[in-house]
């Protein structure tokens, strides 16, 4: 089940249901629905990483991106001791910063001993100013440009190449460089699992990754490229992914190609599983744990492997949203209501699609709460609309909530994953700050934009301007 199908779950008639405290060791953050420090506090309010969010909210605004620093660095934790206790070879988890790629999130990862999976020149800059060393930077992407590629390759990226025009650039390049080339090869899986169809990228229809039946032509064409090194094969299945077989199966396919590539003198060294593992936006999602998947994909190339006599290779994985998704909630200040008689009612808030335009992409399912007054009973069903000029922009349909008054702070849980990263400015909406909470201490990770910020780039030509 993923949760842009399950039907919303009417939940106990509390607000909230609080996480054993102090045990976060053995707590899979992708299966709670708020980050593990929250707590309810004698105000009755709800606390995140030691800090009121209604605090918050008055110091840094509103809507608020919290991102929970204890939640991150366990889901981190939890990826890089599960690897090392399951996989009886080397192995290495990257972040895939499409999640959220800011500096912050980017070092927290790093310091985790993560490396980055980047797909843009944006996203390597900001890895690079994180301070992520580039050994440790995998540079993926379906249309890299050559600029991209050059940077990648100069600063000592690894370049994980997509298709044929990427290689043959590639081995242009290499016919001039200093040193091969260090690059993995991204291929099509065909693996079917059940996830919404835009994120889905295993199947064979798929527009990243080479086609498998093209695996001896491409392998034949490397062979033949002195300059290009090829240390990896690369598959990923798809995101939001519940079911741990099609993960399973993925390391008999990655050890079929390795074994072909033998035979053409590769010396594969590394396999990249990819990301993919589900987090819990409501109450009807069960997500494996991280651990329970990290042990599925290592017994899967173990497996694979030993039945081939192929030496262990270097695991590589690249999580992004079940590290990062369950650590953030966003806070939003309560506007206006509408009730339509025999219909709903419709809340407000003071965003919407542009800092979270999931739901509107993808129908995705949410949670939301009461913030300002944790205990107080569920007797109102809402629908929280954003505020932008189109009638598609609700958060969540039918929400149970308390009688919200204008001002109530509300929080909507799970939007650390691909909610700032893909948030846009549209109706001129300045995108919202992100605070870092742990300890009962907020900083600043990035900052709110301002409106000079959104005309920063606007230019008025002099014949339209009006004569004064
Ligand atoms: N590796 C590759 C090559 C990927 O394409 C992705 C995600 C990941 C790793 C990380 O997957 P994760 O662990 O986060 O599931 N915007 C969509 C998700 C798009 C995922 C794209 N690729 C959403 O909001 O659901």
């Amino acid at each position: 089940m993923v949760s842009t199908q399950a039907p919303p779950v009417e939940n106990s008639g509390r607000q909230y249901l609080p996480s054993p405290i102090g045990k976060f060791k053995s707590i899979s953050p992708n299966q709670q629905l708020f980050p593990l420090t929250t707590t309810v506090n004698d105000r009755d309010h709800m606390e995140i990483g030691g800090c009121d969010v209604v605090n918050l909210v008055e110091e840094f605004g509103s809507p608020l991106y919290i991102l929970d620093e204890e939640t991150l660095r366990t889901a981190c934790r939890q990826y890089r001791d599960a690897l090392a206790r399951e996989y009886p070879g080397q192995a290495l988890a990257l972040y895939a910063s499409k999640a959220w790629s800011c500096l912050a999130v980017c070092a927290i990862a790093a310091s985790e001993g993560f490396g980055i999976d980047v797909v843009t020149e944006g996203e390597m800059q900001t890895a690079f100013k994180a301070g992520i060393s580039p050994a440790n930077i995998y540079f993926h992407g379906n249309n890299k440009s050559r600029a991209e590629l050059d940077l990648a390759i100069t600063s000592g990226c690894t370049v994980v190449a997509d298709n044929w025009l990427e290689l043959q650039t590639l081995a242009e390049i290499s016919k001039t460089a200093r040193e091969p080339i260090r690059i993995m090869l991204r291929m099509t899986p065909g693996i079917e699992c059940h996830t919404h169809e835009y994120i889905r990228t295993g199947h064979i229809d798929s527009k990243f990754g080479f086609d498998p039946d093209q695996i001896d032509e491409v392998f034949s064409f490397i062979s033949q490229q002195p300059g290009l090194s090829c240390t990896g094969l690369h598959a990923h299945i798809g995101s939001q992914i519940f079911e741990l077989q099609p993960h399973a199966d993925l390391g008999e396919v990655l050890a079929r190609w390795f074994e072909k590539s033998a035979s053409y003198g590769l010396e594969i060294k590394e396999l990249n599983v990819g990301g993919g593992l589900g987090i819990r936006y409501t109450e009807a999602d069960d997500p494996p744990s991280i651990e329970e998947w990290v042990k599925v994909v290592s017994s899967g190339i173990v497996k694979a492997c030993e039945a081939r006599n192929l030496p262990l290779p270097k695991l590589l994985c690249e999580p992004g949203r079940s590290l990062v998704g369950s650590a953030c909630v966003t806070a939003y200040s309560a506007g206006a209501q509408k009730t339509i008689p025999g219909i709903r009612t419709y809340l407000s808030v003071d965003g919407g699609m542009s800092d979270n335009p999931r739901p509107i992409t993808y129908q995705s399912l949410y949670r939301v709460v009461l913030a300002s007054q944790m205990g107080a009973p569920l007797t109102e069903t809402v629908t929280i609309a954003g505020k932008h000029c189109e009638s598609g922009d609700v958060l969540i349909k039918d929400a149970r909530l308390p009688k919200i008054e204008t001002g109530d702070i509300l929080v909507i849980s799970s939007t650390g994953a691909y909610n700032a990263s893909m948030a846009s400015n549209y109706n001129r909406v300045s995108r919202p700050a992100a605070v870092l909470v742990g300890n009962g201490s907020a900083d600043i990770i990035l900052e709110r934009e301002t409106y000079e910020d959104l005309i920063r780039k606007d230019r008025l030509p002099e014949r339209l301007i009006a004569d004064s």
